[in-house]
């Protein structure tokens, strides 16, 4: 492979669709590789603009927006970094040659839960949650009598535990099911009704496919990272895990089902629940996962680099974890602050073995991720303490 110079004729580009923290260190890493980075989101000076080296602010939910940037600029790879874009688009732009990370398809499917778990837990047999799906109320409340009590309510399409309504009992369903598809994105009413289950631990199981001429393409999986969530969002994580050895083993055997039946290039982040004896799959995510921020800290290589070098077409034959390491979320505390200040940063640094990443998101809402807290410690426990001291003392002003 040749990779040319970055804004010269033979340059190695990529095109980021959707600009957030993850898009941010994506962007880094391709930077640090000498490639061209274009960023593309929804608003002005998202994370990854920030080290772009071109970008677009426009509606991702416009076909023909994202068609005319992406012909414009005749990426090498184009990088689909959140949920929110039109799918057609990128299936219309792959069928005309262009490269989609991971393919078009499994952007497609992971985005949308009953597609997802019909080819999870109907097409490759893993187990999951109980669930059943429901157009409307009436339906709804079928599905719950079918799953019983308590049950989970969540749109067909959100993110971010966006929509995720918790039903008791049967006279509480219309107004869960009605509270749920309002939080959908789109205008969608199909919701996914899932058995609820008392969460032990969640574990990521980042999961990557390469090209190399020597052996085509290869799906590698990474030592497991563990998280637990107070709610239905990410919060903290460690890695590695500290599970179980057989565990972590069937975890691993679910991620790479999945992602060889969901193919391309890239890396995924294929989320296990487990509880009790049983060990489910529960979603993932084609792209570099939120709790794998982690492996900036853990890892010599990170979910990032991996990514940027599988979407260009760059092998990685081997991860290795250099120290145990946690991560924890930076929240804004309050809406609508623009240029948001961050205070006790110099507090937190003098832990030995902390880092930060603040986003550089220009505004706030209550509870928008705007920075995480990294730290390496002899172990995952140290870690934690460390990530949890640092993060509790840096303020979003
Ligand atoms: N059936 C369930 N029972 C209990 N808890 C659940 C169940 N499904 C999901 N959760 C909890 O909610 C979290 C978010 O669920 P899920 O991943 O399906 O939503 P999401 O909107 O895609 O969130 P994200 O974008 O953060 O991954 C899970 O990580 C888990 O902690
Ligand atoms: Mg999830």
């Amino acid at each position: 492979m040749e990779i040319g110079t970055p804004l010269f004729d033979g340059s190695k580009k990529i095109l980021l669709l959707g600009s957030g923290e993850l898009g941010k260190e994506m962007a880094i890493e391709a930077q640090r590789m000498g490639l061209e980075v274009v960023a593309v989101d929804r608003y002005d000076f998202a994370p990854a603009m920030h080290v772009a080296h071109r970008k677009y602010v426009v509606d991702m939910m416009n076909s023909n927006a994202i068609k005319a940037i992406v012909r414009r600029e005749n990426p090498d790879a184009i990088i689909a970094e959140i949920e929110a874009i039109n799918t057609d688009a990128l299936v219309d732009l792959e069928s005309s040659g262009f490269k989609v990370i991971p393919n078009a398809n499994a952007v497609r499917i992971c985005m949308n839960r009953v597609e997802l778990r019909r080819l999870a837990a109907e097409k490759l047999k893993l187990p999951t949650t109980k669930y059943a799906f429901a157009d409307n109320a009436d339906e709804a409340k079928r599905a719950c009598k079918d799953i019983g009590f308590p049950c989970l309510i969540k749109p067909e399409m959100s993110s971010s535990g966006h929509g995720h309504v918790l039903v008791n009992k049967v006279e509480d369903v219309e107004e869960a099911y009605n509270e749920s598809i309002s939080h959908a994105r789109g205008k969608g009413k199909r919701v996914i009704v899932e058995e609820y289950v008392k969460i032990d631990t969640e574990l990521t199981v980042l999961t990557y496919r390469y090209y190399s001429s020597s052996t085509n393409i290869t799906t590698r999986t990474i030592e497991p990272i563990e998280h637990k969530r107070p709610s239905y969002y990410y919060v903290e994580s460690w890695h590695p895990s500290t599970v179980r050895e057989e565990v972590k083993d069937t975890a691993k055997n679910l991620a790479l089902k999945v992602v060889e039946e969901l193919g391309g290039l890239g890396i995924y982040g294929v989320e296990i629940i487990v509880t009790g004896n049983r060990i489910l799959f529960s979603e993932v995510a084609p792209r570099p996962h939120d709790t794998g921020l982690v492996t900036l800290a853990s890892s010599d290589i990170s979910e990032f680099q991996v990514h940027v070098r599988s979407a260009i077409g760059l092998p990685t034959p081997e991860i290795k974890l250099v120290s145990p390491a946690a991560s924890h979320v930076i929240l804004a505390q309050s809406e609508n602050i623009w240029g948001p200040k961050f205070i006790n940063v110099e507090k937190a640094l003098e832990i030995p073995g902390v880092q930060i990443r603040l986003f550089g998101k220009p505004t706030t809402y209550e509870k928008r991720r705007m920075g995480v807290v990294l730290a390496t410690g002899n172990n995952v426990e140290e870690a934690i303490e460390k990530v949890r001291k640092a993060s509790s003392l840096i303020l979003v002003k």
